[in-house]
């Protein structure tokens, strides 16, 4: 047995996938074989996420069904509900997202059921709770009513109807439906492994979606989106953007948005989110965000080499969308609940605990003193 340390197990392949495949040589993506620029092209969320959870893509029946199925679990428990509005106010949305969903799994009657059917009853179950539960918060922390979903509303549609009481027009729906399809699914990331980690000791779905929502808050990961919206706040106007881009790599700062483990020359997702941010921020006539977004990337590409993430066209575009900028990696959870719930399945189906090794080097040999000796 090697004893040679893989720290963040770079470059290890711990298991098998079916369900997306990351091609960083050729900046591509595909989604259980199909390419995600096509899914966001000819698809609505709700196609991709039938196709991520059961594996292909729906005909008009299955689609119906499932959607029939979706809005039909829309509602929180009022038990639920009241305790979201109990929250504490300044609470992050991620740590009540976290909260919510190992509160639904209290209430879920067949959380300790691991059975395939059991588990995508629950997988549904939560796909389509998490999104009242987020946009319940995101009014009554303002003090505002909470507004019950709408079942003649799409995903999309009906997330910004419980947020804000109304639907935007159709091309912006239309880039939040993008950015969730690209949300949806990465492989193993690092809140897949964690979901794929924890259900590895046969715990159950409930429990490996919150310890997910957990891994995905970090800013090295989902928290990202958010940190690049506070960092164009602090740039404010594209005329200080390249001093601001300078002065931060000069003083060795990481930039919220940039890098990724497994793309090197780009992330496949960006060309097509940043497609959608800069059609929203035309639709909405805004000029400078998409300038300072601009100039940040030129520099980083030049001087450093590194390249967009999706959260960098991602966070922007939701903040033109009107969402509090603690709320963007809650809509992560959203799309990513698919990728989890997948992975949670695939791993339940061929399981085997993970269990990695670790080098000792601590302390050898120590004598046991007796308490009064310390
Ligand atoms: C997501 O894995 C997935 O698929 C995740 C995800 C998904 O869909 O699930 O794609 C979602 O998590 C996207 C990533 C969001 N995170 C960020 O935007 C945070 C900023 N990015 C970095 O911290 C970083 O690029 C990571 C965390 C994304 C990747 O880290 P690695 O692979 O551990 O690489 P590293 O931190 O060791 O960086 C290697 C070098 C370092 O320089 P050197 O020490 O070798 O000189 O590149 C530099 C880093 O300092 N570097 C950066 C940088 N990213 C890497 N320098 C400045 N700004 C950056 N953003």
């Amino acid at each position: 047995m090697s004893d040679e340390i893989k720290k963040g197990l770079l470059g290890i392949v711990v298991d098998e996938t079916t369900i997306s495949q990351v091609m960083p040589d050729i900046n591509a993506l595909t989604y259980r074989g199909y390419a995600v620029q096509d899914l966001c092209e000819t698809c609505k969320f709700e196609e991709v996420a039938y196709l991520v959870l059961k594996g292909d893509l729906p005909n008009s029946i299955q689609l119906n069904k499932f959607k029939k199925e979706e809005r039909e679990n829309r509602n929180i428990t009022i038990n639920l509900r009241e305790i979201i509005k109990h929250m504490p106010k300044r609470s992050h949305p991620m740590d009540v997202v976290r909260t919510v969903v190992s509160v639904m799994g209290l209430e879920d009657k067949e959380t300790s059921d691991n059975s395939p059917e059991a588990n995508m009853r629950k997988a549904m179950r939560i796909f389509a709770k998490t999104p009242t539960a987020i946009a319940a918060f995101f009014r009554a922390r303002k003090g505002k009513k909470v507004i019950p979903p709408k079942k003649e509303l799409s995903f999309s549609e009906n997330f910004f109807y419980m947020c804000f009481g109304k639907v935007p027009r159709k091309e912006i729906v239309k880039a939040f439906d993008v950015s969730l399809i690209l949300y949806a699914e990465h492989s193993f990331n690092v809140s897949t492994f964690t979901a794929r980690t924890i259900t590895s000791s046969l715990s159950d779905i409930h429990g490996a979606i919150t310890g997910a929502v957990a891994s995905l808050k970090g800013p090295l990961h989902g928290g990202a989106n958010e940190e690049v919206m506070h960092m164009l706040k602090k740039i404010k106007k594209p005329e200080n953007a390249k001093k601001w881009i300078l002065d931060a790599l000069k003083k060795k700062k990481l930039i919220m948005g940039f890098g990724h483990r497994v793309y090197s020359k780009g992330d496949s997702r960006v060309p097509t989110m940043k497609k959608y941010y800069l059609k929203v921020a035309e639709i909405l006539k805004e000029k400078k965000l998409p300038k300072m977004s601009q100039i940040i990337e030129t520099i980083m590409i030049e001087k450093k080499n590194i390249h967009p993430n999706l959260d960098y066209p991602s966070g922007p575009t939701y903040h033109l969308m009107k969402f509090d900028t603690d709320f963007f990696t809650p809509i992560f959870v959203m799309a990513r609940i698919t990728g989890w719930s997948a992975h949670i399945m695939e791993q339940h189906a061929s399981n085997k605990l993970i269990r990695p090794l670790s080098k000792y080097s601590g302390e050898k040999h120590r004598k046991v003193m007796l308490l009064n000796q310390r």
